[in-house]
């Protein structure tokens, strides 16, 4: 498939490292100079391109802006009515987009992590998601979406990560500050807490780690009643307002 990407920062550069061994011919926007330079030096089928080149170039184009700059970028570009545009931007809705490329369709919002660069990662689509499990689904988890109101509830919750970081890093101190090797220390803690993530589903983690008593238990009722839980609810509904 002959693939573009307009805007080439952080997430696109992710995105464009994990499909770039799969035989495609990619070209990125040579704008994001550091980023543009490393892919095309390190995959022979990227190349760095003014964005009209890449748009000429491209069947599906990626478009990796910052949502409040992409209507003037995306429409000094001059696009086909046959090609498929699919949105790695979280501040615009797929009408919007549409807009921006029109007479290519803007198909699908795709919202990635950094981690799609090595496979193993779950992430967001709505729309033509058939498109996305198709470059992405067999190394990576998609998490098909029904609307955009779903996708903002999703953009939402995910923030939880960095929070739940925040707080296995803060543990890691903590503990690092008493053993005579810290990182092996933030090792296990990591091991421990993505690990049990992964085995279930959130209930019976929490079942499972009850008992009357325990450390487990003890620590959660200690931070649940200094108000967690709430304060959780509370950030998820503003982020969901100020959306
Ligand atoms: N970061 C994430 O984990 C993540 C995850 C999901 C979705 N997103 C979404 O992805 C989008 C990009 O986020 P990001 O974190 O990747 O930001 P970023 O690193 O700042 O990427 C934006 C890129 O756009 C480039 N750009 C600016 N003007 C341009 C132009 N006229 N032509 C071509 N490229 C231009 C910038 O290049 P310069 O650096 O040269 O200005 C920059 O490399 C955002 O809409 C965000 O909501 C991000």
């Amino acid at each position: 498939m002959n693939i573009g990407f307009i805007g080439t920062g952080t997430i696109a550069s992710a995105v464009v490292e994990g499909i770039a061994g799969d035989g495609h011919v990619i070209a990125v926007s040579k704008r994001s100079a550091a980023h543009s330079a490393r892919l095309a030096g390190a995959f022979p089928n990227v190349t760095a391109q003014d964005n009209q080149t890449v748009v000429d170039q491209s069947d599906v184009i990626f478009v990796g802006l910052m949502a409040e700059a992409a209507g003037d970028i995306l429409g000094a570009l001059t696009f086909r009515a046959d090609q498929r545009i699919v949105s790695l931007m979280a501040g615009a809705s797929l009408a919007e987009v549409a807009d921006m490329v029109a007479p290519a369709t803007a198909t699908t919002i795709m919202i990635p992590f950094p981690g799609i660069a090595l496979g193993g990662s779950p992430f967001m689509g709505y729309g033509d998601t058939d498109l996305l499990e198709g470059l992405f689904g067999a190394r990576n988890t998609l998490f098909a979406l029904q609307s955009e109101a779903e996708l903002t509830a999703y953009n939402c919750a995910q923030a939880v990560l960095s929070p739940a970081v925040r707080m296995a890093n803060d543990a890691a101190d903590w503990l690092g500050a008493r053993v005579s090797d810290p990182a092996q220390g933030e090792a296990f803690l990591r091991a421990l807490v993505g690990s049990s993530l992964m085995g279930g589903d959130c209930a019976s983690l929490l079942a499972a780690l009850d008992t009357p008593g325990g450390y487990n238990q003890r620590l959660r009722n200690h931070m649940t009643d200094s108000g967690m839980s709430a304060t959780l609810a509370e950030g998820l509904n503003r982020l969901e307002r100020e959306e």
